[in-house]
């Protein structure tokens, strides 16, 4: 066992030789072991995992979660779009997007689930496709997070139909026939196990609405620990305590409800080890803090600079001492930080690390989720970092081109000569 995830030294300095770094290192032992510890979730009456791809959409992570059976959740027509390229059933994909897709009726015609997240999406869905099933996703006025910014339930937030506009959903339903066969709610990331509970409670009331609906959609926002002091969500708990719910609801109404999970971070956030360079070590004097300045950042890991998580750092080298630091990105950009305070993303904090050297390796772990995905690469016009596979043999391969500089500028049009 060595300081890292689950690379080892030699594969660190051979990522470091072969490629150009900043580069993401995914692991398919993980990505599998993650994948089948979310398959064998307890339920009630069958439950469905849907992946939400938002979290990273690389065609081959899609790959092998689609090779496992685990559908999809997509946000966009374009995630839909890039789950059929990669091989995904168009009847194992649901979309639940914040805007109304420009082909919807492309998508519907192939076989997507709709879940409608707002009235107008609702009524058009109806007007287009009178009489099918669709889902709705619900704002059931409550939120849960484990922290402010990742609430998506409660008035403060724009995700699903307010839970007071039920009869309306009913009402515009009715006129078009529409069978509302799901409710769908995620209402937060990253929650404890008794708001799993209370989650299924306040479903199941939205499901008792609906006489049609048969599956309740519970979303994502399951823990994954990637920092020392954190605790993974335990989803055999989890799942028993909300199996019970699903069968005391069942005993009181007579309908057995399929659930369905949509797991993000969690099935891929200690997938992935971003490798990097220490590009400069710069102090403010004294009194002030010594800063290890990388050749990654916001362009690979915006998760820090938008919300202040941590994640776990190793510099790469033989010494014996440490040293604190602060671990800032290469972008002239006053957020860009990767040592910040929990969940204070304006507020800078060291670490302890390896006494560095200019030149060294730094891994960056815990990186899968949230990152590629959302990357705010190009800033600086800095290219778009590559993916590689370390796949089950323990050989290393592209799985993602880094880009060329060229495609940055690719799409202008020249105007001035
Ligand atoms: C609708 C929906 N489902 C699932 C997820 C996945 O959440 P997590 O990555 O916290 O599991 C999200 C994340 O924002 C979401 O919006």
């Amino acid at each position: 066992m060595g300081p890292f995830n689950f690379l080892t030294r030699a594969q660190v300095d051979q990522v470091c030789a072969d490629y150009t770094t900043p580069v993401y290192v995914y692991s398919e032992n993980k990505l599998e072991e993650y994948a089948d510890a979310f398959l064998a979730f307890p339920s009630a009456y069958g439950c469905t995992v849907r992946y939400a791809m938002k979290a990273n959409s690389n065609g081959n992570i899609l790959k092998i979660f689609n090779n496992k059976g685990i559908k999809i959740d997509a946000s966009s027509e374009y995630e839909v779009y890039r789950a059929i390229a990669a091989g995904v059933d168009p009847h194992n994909i649901q979309i639940s997007g914040q805007e109304l897709p420009m082909n919807y009726k492309d998508l519907i015609e192939k076989g997507v689930f709709f879940v409608a997240t707002s009235l107008h999406q609702l009524e058009t869905i109806g007007k287009e496709f009178p009489g099918i099933q669709v889902g709705v996703r619900i704002n059931p006025g409550v939120g849960s997070a484990a922290f402010k910014k990742v609430n998506t339930g409660g008035w403060i937030s724009a995700f699903g139909i307010w839970h007071e506009y039920l009869p309306e959903i009913k009402r515009i339903a009715n006129q078009h026939d529409l069978i509302i066969s799901k409710v769908h709610i995620h209402i937060g990331s990253e929650n404890t196990p008794k708001s799993w509970v209370n989650s299924a409670n306040i479903g199941l009331e939205l499901v008792e609405y609906f006489d049609d609906v048969d599956t309740l959609d519970m979303g994502g926002g399951f823990k994954m620990a990637i920092m020392p002091y954190e605790e993974s969500a335990d989803l055999q708990s989890i799942g028993e305590a909300v199996k019970e719910k699903f069968e005391d609801f069942y005993k009181k109404t007579g309908r057995k409800i399929h659930l369905e999970v949509e797991p993000g971070k969690y099935l891929v956030i200690n997938t992935c080890s971003v490798v990097a360079k220490i590009a400069d070590i710069v102090d403010t004097g004294p009194e002030g803090y010594k800063f290890i300045r990388t050749n990654t950042g916001m362009t690979e890991m915006p998760r820090v600079t938008m919300y202040g998580v941590q994640q776990p750092i190793i510099v790469v080298n033989d010494s014996k001492e440490t040293e604190e630091y602060v671990v800032v990105g290469h972008c002239c950009e006053s957020g860009d930080i990767l040592t910040a305070k929990l969940y204070d993303h304006e507020t800078i904090e060291e670490v302890t690390l390896s006494k560095a050297s200019i030149g060294d390796p730094i891994v960056f772990e815990g990186t899968g989720a949230y990152n590629a995905a959302m990357s705010m690469k190009h800033y600086n016009s800095f290219p778009e970092a590559g993916e590689l596979l370390v796949r089950t043999d323990g050989s290393i391969v592209e799985m993602r081109k880094r880009q060329v500089p060229e495609a940055l500028w690719g799409n202008e049009v020249e105007v001035i000569v």
